[in-house]
């Protein structure tokens, strides 16, 4: 089978329980304006419509600040700006109806189009985007009189849930009617923090346009307080933070500009983005020598039953570096060490244990691809475990029994005949790495 076919087996294996658990569920995608101008959003919008077919129920929210801007400096239009909004005047406002509707129709054609592919689905999917907002002015403020720039006052969430519940992909756009049939101009923003809280939305999900050393400097998991530390955030930690205080439990931030990054964060162990929470939920990483005492009170107990072997607190004081842990807040959850093998490309996976209040919640398989990650990065070819009772579970997961001869030489000399442990083998050398 050649490289390609098997990453298409080893990405379809792995996003199966992420497609089960997504099906039926809501999302709110808040695209930015700067995203919605750039070669990556016909791919973004057809990865989008792969979520919708797959059966996520999804809410979309557009930005249109860049292209309004662009189209006043076009018409020499002045504008002005205040606490970094732009002070919709009666003319404005007239550019900002344009801009918005124009790019409503590009994203309805698209995503209709993309929905639809007969090679996709069968079911007509549809694209409906209506009144669904509520708005009223912002006022005035410190002397400043904000016109038709507005703020949500209402989202219609029985109506959009009914809309949902046909499978339709609900649009909403940056423009609220007041009910005193005024326009208002609003903060795609805030519509998207706001939608997730009326709808009880079970995922809100930035997609940025950032630089690419921007999306690199940024963690995999953060804390809110965390967040505010980091400058490519500042022009969206307001509105995560009130996410967040309102009880949303994850808010993604994806930087769309990578081809598939809104696939690969909903769909792969790994993603792509990053996610930001209220506290620490869980942070997957290499050990250090604080994680020592958690790491006994993890192992002691399987140590004493023969599930695992004894390692006194020297040993693993000294090994520290080959451990990687799971924390929960500050406390280790569970744990796992990766030995090379001297002269062999194959490195020893062991001391796999998740704690017992813990199980069953596939942080065993979060704990097996990062090492088998890291494995890649250290150059091995192949891992192998010994165990004496979670055989099967291995096997599960791609790994293969084995016989004394199958270990490496120095392994080979070392094999207790009286534990008499299974020997389980994985090939991860032809592996992707996500
Ligand atoms: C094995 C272990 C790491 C799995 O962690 P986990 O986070 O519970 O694993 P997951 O949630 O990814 O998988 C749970 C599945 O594995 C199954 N499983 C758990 N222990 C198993 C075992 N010993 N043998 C076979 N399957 C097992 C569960 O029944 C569950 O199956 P299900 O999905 O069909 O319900 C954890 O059970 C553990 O720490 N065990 C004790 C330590 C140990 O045996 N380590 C290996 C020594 S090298």
């Amino acid at each position: 089978m050649s490289e390609s076919h098997y990453s298409h087996i080893h990405f379809f294996r792995e996003a199966a329980p992420y497609i089960q658990a997504h099906k039926g569920k809501t999302f709110v995608v808040a695209i930015s304006s700067p995203l919605l101008a750039t070669g990556q959003l016909k791919n973004l919008l057809n990865d989008i419509a792969i979520l919708s077919t797959l059966g996520v129920k999804l809410v979309l929210v557009y930005g249109a600040d860049l292209q309004i801007e662009q189209q006043l400096k076009q018409k020499n239009i002045t504008f002005k700006k205040y606490k970094n909004r732009i002070i919709t005047t009666d003319d404005i406002l007239e550019v900002n109806k344009n801009v918005v509707g124009r790019l409503r129709i590009n994203l309805e054609t698209c995503l209709s189009y993309a929905l639809n592919q007969p090679s996709v689905i069968n079911q007509s999917l549809a694209v409906i985007s209506g009144s669904f907002i509520t708005a009223k002015p912002i006022g005035i403020h410190d002397g400043m009189d904000y016109q038709h720039t507005g703020s949500v006052r209402k989202i219609a969430d029985q109506q959009i849930q009914q809309q949902l519940a046909h499978h339709s992909l609900v649009l909403l756009s940056p423009l609220g009617l007041s009910p005193t049939g005024e326009s208002y101009h609003l903060s795609y923003k805030e519509i998207a923090v706001q939608a997730t809280k009326a709808l009880n939305a079970d995922k809100l999900i930035f997609l940025q346009s950032l630089s690419a050393d921007a999306a690199k400097k940024l963690p995999r998991q953060l804390t809110l307080n965390e967040a505010k530390q980091y400058s490519s955030l500042h022009c969206l930690i307001k509105h995560i933070d009130a996410a967040v205080q309102a009880g949303v439990e994850r808010v993604h931030l994806i930087n769309a500009q990578q081809n598939g990054s809104l696939l690969l964060e909903l769909y792969t162990r790994d993603g792509s983005g990053t996610l930001i929470s209220h506290h620490h939920y869980e942070r997957l990483t290499a050990a250090n020598i604080e994680d020592i005492a958690g790491i006994l009170d993890l192992i002691r107990p399987l140590e004493k039953k023969g599930i695992l072997i004894r390692r006194s607190r020297e040993q693993l004081e000294r090994e520290i570096d080959n451990f990687i842990v799971i924390k929960r807040d500050k406390k280790v959850i569970a744990c796992a060490a990766l030995y090379r093998m001297k002269a062999a490309k194959t490195g020893e996976l062991a001391c796999f244990v998740v704690d017992n209040q813990y199980r069953g919640c596939k942080k065993g398989d979060v704990l097996l691809s990062f090492a088998e990650k890291i494995a890649k990065q250290m150059g091995l070819e192949q891992l192998l475990v010994l165990t004496t009772q979670t055989t099967d579970w291995f096997r599960e997961r791609g790994f293969v029994l084995g016989t004394v001869n199958d270990l490496p030489e120095a392994k080979k000399r070392l094999y207790n005949y009286q534990r008499n442990s299974h020997i389980l083998l994985k090939d991860i050398h032809r592996q992707s790495i996500h």
